[in-house]
């Protein structure tokens, strides 16, 4: 078989075959396909797209391409989640509410987008890297384990998704779905819950792309024997009112104390309500809801959370004391120049502002500082007064112009704006 024959074939908006996806995948893990011509299949497959088997075979020889957690250990269903990416998307965390044992594998932040094991390490003492009998433990035990891949979970994708970043392919439906989903599956998990999120901040900036991409998520999750359901979510404002990592704990504490943002608690009880219906923790997501709603209410749930934190070294006293996690100097008031609605209020840009205060990363090995980021005092569609915060900079630079210059590139003030729908759709 020859690479040159595979790239033809999908240039030509042909099929591929299970062998010859296969080839590909086995020369990607080994390298002997030189980065030109996954590069130039890469392209291919941007253009041409591929079919529902396609894709399904795709991410299987991916997940094959590495190690698969066996996390039969564990008694009951196991209940994880996915989200595309978001600015200010904390969701995993309150997920403690739920109860049910929910595996998480997460990753680390890169550009705008923050990572969830990055907030976790904002915590004094937490270890996201556990041996993998560290971890069924934990989730048999605590049924909550948030760590970084325990193994070397699809080699594949590490090498593809390098090749997408550089070469402007990373938004297409089929490699966003089978770099996503050869991950998971490889998990180990009996079930998954995908937030989609759709907007500007989002890889599908459109609701019809988040579809696809919802569709093809989901069709290869059930594909692969998983049950499998995704939410399509606003991405068109940060998440929750806190960007940056100690911020984005003491927010996700804040929910399960029952005092969290509106619009966080409201996906967490989405989310959260498919997990407890999937986890067969009850008959449908009004009575799941019922049931993370007194969890949190009866204080079950911060309690999951602090034995979370407890269980991977880190010091639980965090719940109760914000203070002991790292603290900005300066918090730098910025203030609406005019009378109106709030119209625009770009996730992009105040993640990329929050990334520039130095709680995210330019490029991979950059150092993180946990105590920056940024805390919203409006969001979308709110009526603001000229002189008033809209923000809070929460910085260890006193002089910022640069970070103001951008904040105020991503808002607009206009005389009439709408409150966005939160959630859009559910694809089952
Ligand atoms: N997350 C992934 O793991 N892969 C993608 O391609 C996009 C988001």
């Amino acid at each position: 078989m020859r690479m040159v024959d595979i790239i033809d074939t999908k240039r030509n908006g042909g099929t591929l075959s299970d062998e010859q996806l296969q080839f590909f995948v086995d020369g990607v893990v080994k390298g002997t396909i030189p980065d030109y011509q996954i590069s130039a299949l890469l392209m291919a497959i941007y253009f041409q797209k591929m079919t529902k088997e396609e894709q399904t075979s795709l991410t299987m020889k991916m997940m094959e391409s590495g190690e698969r957690l066996d996390l039969s250990r564990i008694p009951g269903i196991k209940v994880d989640k996915h989200s595309t990416g978001g600015v200010g998307d904390k969701v995993s965390l309150p997920l403690a509410a739920t109860g049910i044992p929910v595996p998480m594998i997460s990753g680390r932040g890169l550009g705008h987008t923050g990572g969830t094991l990055d907030k976790l390490e904002a915590i004094p003492g937490f270890r996201v890297e556990l041996s993998e009998d560290e971890f069924i433990d934990q989730v048999a035990q605590e049924k909550l384990a948030i760590v970084g891949a325990t193994g070397e979970v699809a080699p594949a994708d590490k090498k593809i998704y390098g090749l997408r970043d550089v070469t402007d392919t990373v938004d297409s439906i089929p490699l966003i779905a089978s770099s996503i989903m050869s991950k998971k599956i490889a998990s180990g998990t009996d079930a998954l819950v995908i937030d989609v999120k759709t907007g500007t901040g989002a890889f599908m900036k459109t609701l019809d792309q988040s579809r696809l991409l919802a569709k093809a998520l989901v069709e290869i999750g059930k594909q692969a024997g998983l049950k499998c359901m995704a939410v399509i979510s606003d991405m068109n404002q940060p998440l929750g009112n806190k960007i940056g990592n100690a911020l984005e704990i003491e927010e996700s504490i804040d929910v399960l104390k029952g005092k969290g943002p509106k619009d966080l608690t409201e996906l967490v009880l989405t989310l959260g309500s498919y997990m407890v219906v999937m986890g067969e923790k009850a008959q449908d997501t009004t009575e799941a809801r019922k049931l993370l709603e007194q969890t949190i209410k009866d204080g079950s749930a911060l309690k999951r959370f602090a034995a979370m934190i407890k269980a991977q070294g880190g010091d639980p006293a965090v719940v109760d004391n914000y203070q002991l996690m790292p603290q900005a100097k300066y918090k730098i008031p910025f203030n609406a120049d005019r009378d109106g609605v709030l119209t625009k209020l770009s996730a992009d840009e105040v993640g990329t502002a929050s990334m520039l205060l130095g709680g995210g990363r330019q490029k991979a090995d950059d150092k993180l500082d946990y105590s920056v980021g940024i805390e919203l005092h409006h969001k979308l569609g709110n009526h603001v007064k000229a002189g008033e915060p809209l923000l809070t900079i929460y910085s260890n630079r006193r002089e910022i112009p640069d970070i103001k210059q951008l904040l105020r590139e991503s808002i607009n003030i206009s005389a009439n704006g709408q409150v966005p729908t939160l959630i859009h759709e559910i694809v089952e």
